[in-house]
């Protein structure tokens, strides 16, 4: 039996953080991973780009979960600039594309190479084509039994194997399940960061629009359920919005499918800012042969003008139509209110909401507060960010926690 002092099952984001940290700090580490490669989700993250982090990575209001400001502490202690400067020390080039969000000039491999070259530096053992085929408390430390049939004894244990999203590049719930077997509770977890889907009837007459991309305000109001906290709040989020073959995709809807739940309406503005009906009576009264349609596709995109008109079912020349008429075309471009039926799922949802309950752990080390030496840090943990970095820092900051600690 090999003894060392710490085992880190899952080698990404926030398994080689904690790794490199524990490393410099003299302790024995291995990191166990069952894919060939390390970081994987790194790799194609940010369109193959990795938007490594936030410049507002440590505000915690962009943070979900069953209590947010857990993570406070290890934001603050660990934040975005301390990642940008470890990525200047590297001679990354990065570059701002929007609303802060940090990505590499060239490729994400480079985020994963500094990250295995530290280990390497800081003296960590990286296993990969291996998983835990069992593991339990023996003395005061744990034993885990390796799918080579080794058995590995470790003073601390860290769960690090992330969230359950693209189940094809080998995402499992590992974490969470060893998690229980110790009596950690785990929050319910779902798809986050996902493309919402519609019924086929509603898909059919969207059909002319998929793969149009709108720039549009989503909002959604969270249903008065007790346990979702937050009743009647409402959440809005203005990016892009893209139409699918499924429904609906792009950034806003990404972030708003973390708090959109099963039920529940959105609704969507595509032309924000835009007083749509006081646009359309101007035109009307300039030139009232015109089209309406053609005078909706001066604000919003023609294909989403003639679905509009027709859904709606208004035709001819703006002369032709009343206010009234006016005012609901106006509604259905920035009131639009729809209830998805469902999501993608955790085949394309970018992370897992929910996971290991906060109020297990310690939130200046990541410890469990009822199993000394066991950890838990990354996507495994009930924190989710919102889509533009804030995840890869989470995973970094809770590394780097758990790192000074086990
Ligand atoms: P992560 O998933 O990175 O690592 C877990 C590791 O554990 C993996 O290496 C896996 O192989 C291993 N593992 C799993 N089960 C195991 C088992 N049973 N035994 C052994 N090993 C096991 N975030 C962001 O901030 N910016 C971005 O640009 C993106 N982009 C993005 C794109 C796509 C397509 C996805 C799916 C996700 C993102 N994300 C993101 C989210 C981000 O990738 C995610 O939040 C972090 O990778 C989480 O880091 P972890 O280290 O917790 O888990």
């Amino acid at each position: 039996m090999k003894i060392i002092d710490v085992l880190i099952v899952g080698a990404g984001a926030a398994g080689m953080m904690c790794a490199i940290e524990a490393g410099r700090r003299g302790r024995s580490v291995r990191v166990v991973d069952h894919a060939s490669k390390p970081g994987e989700k790194i790799r194609i993250s940010g369109g193959g780009r990795c938007n490594f982090t936030n410049l507002e990575g440590d505000r915690v209001e962009r943070f979900l979960g069953e209590n947010p400001r857990f993570a406070t502490s290890a934001l603050k202690r660990y934040g975005p600039q301390d990642f940008i400067k470890r990525v200047d020390r590297a001679g990354i080039a990065w570059h701002e594309k929007t609303l802060g969000q940090l990505f590499c000039d060239d490729s994400a491999k480079q985020i994963i190479r500094m990250l295995t070259d530290d280990m390497r530096e800081a003296g960590v053992t990286l296993s990969l084509g291996l998983s835990v085929d069992g593991v339990e408390r023996s003395g005061d430390g744990f034993e885990a039994r390796l799918s080579d049939g080794s058995v590995v004894w470790a003073t601390s244990l860290v769960l690090a194997t992330g969230g359950k999203s693209i189940p094809k590049m080998g995402a499992t719930g590992w974490a969470w399940e060893t998690a229980r077997t110790f009596g950690l509770r785990v929050t319910e977890t779902r798809p986050g960061l996902v493309p919402l889907t519609f019924e086929p009837g509603l898909l059919e007459k969207l059909a002319p629009l998929s793969g149009l991309s709108v720039e549009a305000v989503i909002s959604h109001r969270a249903s008065s359920s007790a346990e979702r906290g937050r009743p009647n709040e409402e959440t809005a989020f203005a990016e892009g919005m893209l139409f699918t073959h499924r429904g609906l995709s792009g950034p806003s809807i990404l972030q708003i499918s973390s708090y959109w739940r099963e039920g529940e309406a959105i609704t969507a503005r595509m032309a924000p800012g835009e007083d749509v009906y006081a646009k359309l009576k101007a035109a009307k009264e300039e030139n009232g042969k015109q089209m309406v349609h053609t005078a909706l596709s001066h604000i919003v995109p023609r294909r989403l003008a003639e679905s509009v008109c027709e859904r709606e079912g208004v035709k001819g020349k703006l002369a032709e139509v009343g206010d009234k008429v006016l005012r609901r075309l106006d509604e259905a471009v920035n009131g639009w209110t729809v209830k998805p039926v469902g999501s993608e799922g955790y085949r394309t949802a970018e992370v897992t909401l929910g996971g290991v309950a906060t109020a297990e752990l310690d939130q200046q080390t990541m410890a469990a507060k009822a199993v000394p030496g066991l950890y838990v840090i990354g996507e495994a943990v009930d924190i989710t960010g919102w889509l533009g970095g804030y995840n890869f820092q989470w995973a970094w900051s809770s590394g780097w926690a758990a790192g000074q600690h086990c």
